[in-house]
């Protein structure tokens, strides 16, 4: 397997989260969100570097409250900056030479599972760039600010569409060049798609939810206890009966 440097961005501040602190730091059972997603990359073999990428404003209480932790795991701790790209483009500029693949992760997708992680690493070996997606299923609807529809999506026009998750995983030269191409995105995959190169599409799992607001906390707790613990060895079977 390629060696794999992994970067995940925690700098935002949880708008929509809300409440007094970064959402990243909510507790999922006994940890802080974002440590339940550095767990999953440190456990595996494959990753040779784990950046954890925190706003200036986080650092301090980071390092006070977490530093011995991240530093027992092998975790570098950077500063990001006012955009998801902003940070990840100041993470790039820590990537360890031996890495081949860099993978982007967001720290408020504490659900990951190594299974689909592995499945998206081995995907960007083969392909150069390759992200987790789930295919849109349900009705479309665009709703009016008074919570009317305005709108029913006709099926064939989002035919085909899926919605992007993370890990998205791209061979080292190919990021360095979609980001040095100056562009800002929320989605690493698109500056890559920018630059004419293919993106894979890896079939993703509902499971793998990105924290936006407190209900989406309820839901992680739930999930995360269905997930095997990172350094459990034991084959995990994403779609096992009566797993709900
Ligand atoms: N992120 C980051 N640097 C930023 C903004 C976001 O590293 N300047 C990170 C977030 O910490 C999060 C991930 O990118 O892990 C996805 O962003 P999002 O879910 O939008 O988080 P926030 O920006 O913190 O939330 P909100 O948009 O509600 O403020
Ligand atoms: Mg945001």
């Amino acid at each position: 397997m390629p060696k794999v440097a992994v970067i995940v961005p925690g700098a935002g501040s949880g708008k929509r989260f809300g409440g007094g602190q970064n959402k990243i730091f909510a507790k999922i059972h006994d940890q802080p969100m974002f440590i339940h997603t550095l767990e999953v990359f440190t456990a595996l073999e494959d990753v040779v570097q784990t950046i954890f990428v925190c706003s200036a404003k986080d650092a301090p209480d980071v390092k006070e409250r977490f530093g011995g932790h991240l530093g027992f795991m092998g975790v570098t701790l950077i500063e990001g900056g006012a955009t998801r790209s902003q940070s990840v483009r100041n993470a790039l500029a820590k990537v360890a030479d031996e890495a081949e693949l860099i993978a982007v992760h967001d720290a408020a997708r504490p659900c990951v599972s190594r299974v689909w992680v592995q499945a998206v690493f081995a995907e960007a070996d083969k392909t150069g760039a390759a992200l987790l997606a789930l295919p849109l299923h349900g009705t479309l609807k665009r709703v009016s600010a008074s919570g009317v529809v305005d709108e029913t999506l006709p099926r064939e026009k989002f035919d085909n569409l899926w919605e992007a998750q993370t890990p998205q995983v791209f061979r080292k030269d190919l990021l360095l060049q979609a980001y040095a191409a100056g562009r800002d995105a929320t989605d690493d995959a698109a500056l890559i798609e920018a630059l004419g190169h293919p993106v894979s599409v890896v079939p993703g799992d509902p499971r793998n939810i990105k924290v936006t607001t407190p209900n989406d906390l309820t839901f992680a707790r739930a999930v995360v206890q269905t997930l095997p613990r990172p350094r459990e060895t034991r084959p995990f079977h994403p779609f096992q009966e009566g797993q709900w």
